[in-house]
């Protein structure tokens, strides 16, 4: 037995382009893998406080917590046990202003931190968490790198790829679903042209 942590980072549920084509890799995992969804934005996720930050430049130093600062970062610690829980991962990503939504940044800034979700030693950052990451990016426009190149506008591929690197996730495979905008017709289009890599790499999650 397996587990997969499925990330969703649209609001959107069912009429998410992204959520569409994660059902698609959902359906085609083998029955082995225990799924376990996490929906960024049904979720209750803490602020990122004062204490939380005191708590994080602490870490750094090993300096010790006040009491306010050891509930807050309990909080912490339970987010990422659960997040290095999985051996694998599926985020559902759109673009939201050429990079990730804010609901999925502010995750990020909850979960990743020295000791928690990476380390540092002579090689450099090396990441605490491992698996790898399928992520389907939904955009409203066509975002694909042209003749080798990548779209200028693209921060949401090299922005995520990065942290991934960071805490230690990868590989990390990328599936388009673009063109959203163009309306119903051509999302399914965009859904029917990955549903073969989407069942190619559920079917190797292991
Ligand atoms: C706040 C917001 C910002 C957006 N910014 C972009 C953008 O920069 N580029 C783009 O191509 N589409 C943009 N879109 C369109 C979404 O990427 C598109 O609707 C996508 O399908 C959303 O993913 P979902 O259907 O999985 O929720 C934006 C949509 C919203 C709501």
């Amino acid at each position: 037995m397996s587990k997969l942590i499925y990330i969703n980072a649209s609001p959107r549920g069912d009429q998410s382009a992204a959520v569409q084509a994660g059902q698609v890799f959902l359906d085609a995992l083998p029955a082995s893998v225990e799924v376990q969804q996490i929906d960024l934005f049904d979720r209750d996720l803490p602020e990122v406080t004062l204490e939380i930050t005191s708590a994080k430049q602490k870490a750094f130093i090993n300096a010790e917590l006040t009491d306010a600062e050891s509930e807050q970062w309990r909080a912490i610690v339970e987010l990422v046990d659960e997040f290095k829980s999985a051996d694998s991962y599926l985020f559902a990503m759109p673009m939201w202003n050429f990079t990730v939504p804010y609901r999925f940044k502010q995750y990020i800034d909850l979960i990743t931190h020295p000791g928690l979700t990476f380390t540092r030693d002579e090689n450099g950052p090396r990441g605490l968490a491992s698996g790898v990451a399928t992520v389907i990016y939904s955009r409203g426009g066509d975002y694909a790198p042209k003749d080798g190149k990548p779209d200028p506008f693209d921060f949401q591929s090299p922005y995520f790829n990065a942290w991934c690197t960071l805490v230690g996730l990868g590989p990390v495979n990328e599936v388009l679903v673009q063109r959203t905008m163009a309306g119903p017709d051509v999302v399914g289009q965009a859904i029917e042209a990955a549903t073969a890599q989407l069942q190619e790499l559920a079917a190797a999650v292991g």
